[in-house]
C-alpha cells in the first residue's frame, strides 16, 4: 500500500524539521519552506524538500495531493513584526489562507496548524483553551486571526478538520537558524558553551512551561493519526510544569559540567512581559491521550549533545539578526 502523503509547510524550520524527520519513514513527507529562516540541512534525506512559498498558489498546486497538511510556515515570533509589519502579516495570514484553500480543493482531510501560547498574554496560569485570548502584540494577533479563520473555514467546509496548537515555550535541536529568536534554553546553552554568562532579566524567578520539541511532535501526531473526526479544535501543548529561568541555568550548568553564573540586568521589556507560563494540558490529555514524555533535564542534555559547534551558532546569530524580517 502506498504511504500516506503529508505536506509540512515551514518544514525546514525548527519544529517543522523535527516533525518531518520523525515521520519520514512512516509517511511520504514533503517539506515546503521559502528558507526565510529555515535550513534544509536539518532534514533527513528521506524527506522531500521543496523550496517555495506557502502563500504561492502555483507552488502549492505543483506539489500534488496530500492526506494531511501540517502548517508551520509564517512569521514565527513577535520581534520579527517590528520592522516590516505589513509584510509579516501578509506572510502569516495569506500563507494560511492559501494552505486552507489548497487543502480544500485537493481533498486533504486535515489541516493542523501552529498557533501560540503568547495569545494568553499575562492571563494567570494555568492557561486553558477556553480562556479569552489577549492580543498583546502583532504576532499573537495573527495567531488569534488564524484560529478565527479556521473556525469560519470549518463551518463552510465541514469535511476539512482544522486543528490548532498553542505551543508553550518549545526547545530542542535544530534551532540554530533562529539565532536571536531561538528559545531561551538554546540561547543560554550556546552562550554558556562559549563561556559567556547568561543574561537574566530581573531576579530570574519568572517561569515558563518549557516543552521539548518531541512532545510538540507527539501532540500534533496524535491529532493527525486519530480516527475520530475532530472538526475545528484548539489544543494547548505543554508539560503542565513550570520552571524558573534560574533553574534552567542550573540544569544547563549540570549538563555542561560548568558553573557559569547568570548576569542579572533590569528587565528592558517594559510592556507585556510574561512573568509566568504554565499550561493546562487536560484537554489534549483527555481527547488525544497526549502525555509529556521528555523531562527538562534530559531534554537539555540532548540539546547540548546536538550543539557540536557553538562558535558556529554565534556566526549564525549575526546572520539571523541581519535577516530578521521577511521581505
Ligand atoms: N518555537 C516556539 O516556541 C513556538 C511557540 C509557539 C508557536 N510557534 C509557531 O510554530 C511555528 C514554527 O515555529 P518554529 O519555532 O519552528 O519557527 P521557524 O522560524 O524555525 O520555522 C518557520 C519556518 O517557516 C518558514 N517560512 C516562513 N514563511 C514561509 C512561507 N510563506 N512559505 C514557506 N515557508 C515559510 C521559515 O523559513 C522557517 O523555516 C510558527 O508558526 C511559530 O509561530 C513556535
Amino acid at each position: 500500500m502506498a504511504k500516506k502523503r503529508i505536506l509540512v509547510t515551514g518544514g525546514a524550520g525548527f519544529i517543522g524539521s523535527n516533525f518531518c524527520n520523525t515521520h519520514c519513514n512512516t509517511y511520504d513527507v514533503t517539506a515546503l519552506d521559502n528558507l526565510f529562516l529555515g535550513d534544509p540541512e536539518h532534514l533527513l534525506p528521506e524527506v522531500t524538500f521543496v523550496e517555495g512559498d506557502a502563500a504561492d498558489r502555483k507552488t502549492l498546486d505543483g506539489l500534488g495531493l496530500f492526506d494531511c497538511v501540517v502548517h508551520f510556515a509564517g512569521t514565527s515570533s513577535a520581534p520579527m513584526f517590528l520592522e516590516h509589519v505589513v509584510d509579516a502579516y501578509r506572510n502569516s495570514i495569506l500563507s494560511y489562507l492559501e494552505v486552507l484553500e489548497f487543502a480544500n480543493r485537493t481533498g486533504a482531510k486535515k489541516v493542523l496548524y501552529a498557533s501560540t501560547s503568547s495569545l494568553y498574554g499575562n492571563t494567570p496560569p494555568p492557561l486553558a483553551e477556553d480562556q479569552p485570548p489577549v492580543p498583546t502584540n502583532h504576532y499573537s494577533v495573527t495567531k488569534i486571526a488564524m484560529e478565527h479563520i479556521s473556525a469560519c473555514y470549518q463551518r463552510t467546509h465541514p469535511q476539512l478538520d482544522t486543528i490548532g496548537f498553542r505551543f508553550m515555550s518549545v526547545y530542542g535541536p535544530h534551532e540554530e537558524h533562529k539565532g536571536i529568536f531561538a528559545n531561551l534554553i538554546s540561547q543560554f546553552a550556546w552562550g554558556m558553551m562559549r563561556g559567556e554568562q547568561p543574561i537574566v532579566y530581573g531576579d530570574g524567578k519568572q517561569t515558563r512551561d518549557f516543552t521539548n520539541v518531541q512532545d510538540v511532535v507527539q501532540g500534533i501526531t496524535r491529532a493527525m493519526e486519530t480516527k475520530t473526526r475532530l472538526g475545528n479544535q484548539i489544543f494547548n501543548i505543554g508539560t503542565g510544569k513550570s520552571t524558573t529561568i534560574l533553574d534552567v541555568i542550573a540544569a544547563i550548568n549540570r549538563s555542561l559540567g560548568t558553573n557559569v553564573p547568570p548576569r542579572h540586568i533590569e528587565n528592558p521589556v517594559r510592556e507585556s512581559y510574561i512573568y509566568s507560563q504554565l499550561a493546562d494540558i487536560g484537554k489534549i490529555r483527555t481527547m488525544l491521550g497526549y502525555e509529556p514524555s521528555v523531562p527538562l533535564e534530559a531534554g537539555i542534555r540532548d540539546l547540548v549533545a546536538h550543539t557540536k559547534n557553538p562558535a558556529q551558532v554565534s556566526a549564525r546569530d549575526r546572520r539571523a539578526q541581519a535577516n530578521a524580517i521577511p521581505t
